[in-house]
């Protein structure tokens, strides 16, 4: 499958990129247009994958400490679903990580990701919290 990763940039960019992450993670239990948004999000590296001008995939890694890093808000269209999007998206953002010198990775999988995560390394630690009520979440971690 033939597509590209970038940092999304332009307004335009930006506004398709969290289009896919409310589309994927939020809206399907009706959380409004923002709720994907929280407050941190200029301080955090951002990715996305396109085919053509389509965004199919979009992933984030933020700053926890000096050594510690947490991937939030992966999310790949469903119809790219299994074609290798997802794991080139947290390639990517292991690789920002390193490069910022944080070698611990952090996330809270959902439980249904969890197989996805297992297979880039990352091993679940204990369950941790529940959202909107029904999705278990997992802590999963990798030192890089
Ligand atoms: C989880 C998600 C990001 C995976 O993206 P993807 O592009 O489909 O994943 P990939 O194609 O890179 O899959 C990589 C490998 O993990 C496997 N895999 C993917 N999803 C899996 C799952 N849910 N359980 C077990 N294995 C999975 C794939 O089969 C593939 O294995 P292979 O290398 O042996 O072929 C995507 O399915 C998604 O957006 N899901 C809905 C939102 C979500 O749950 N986001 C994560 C929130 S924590």
């Amino acid at each position: 499958m033939d597509f590209q990763l970038k940092q999304p940039q332009s307004e335009d960019e930006l506004e398709r990129y969290y289009e896919l992450r409310w589309r994927i993670l939020r809206a399907p239990w009706h959380e409004p247009r923002g709720s994907e948004v929280d407050n941190i999000e200029d301080q955090c590296f951002h990715i996305m994958a396109t085919d053509a001008n389509k965004v199919i995939g979009v992933g984030r890694l933020q700053y926890n400490s000096t050594n510690e890093a947490q991937i939030r808000y992966m999310a790949v269209d469903d119809s790219y679903e299994g074609n290798g999007i997802g794991s080139i998206i947290v390639n990517a953002l292991e690789q920002e990580a390193a490069r910022t010198k944080h070698n611990l990775i952090v996330l809270d999988a959902r439980e249904p990701a969890v197989g996805f995560y297992e297979k880039l390394g990352y091993k679940a630690k204990q369950k941790s919290y529940l959202l909107f009520n029904s999705i278990q979440h997992y802590q999963m971690i990798k030192h890089l």
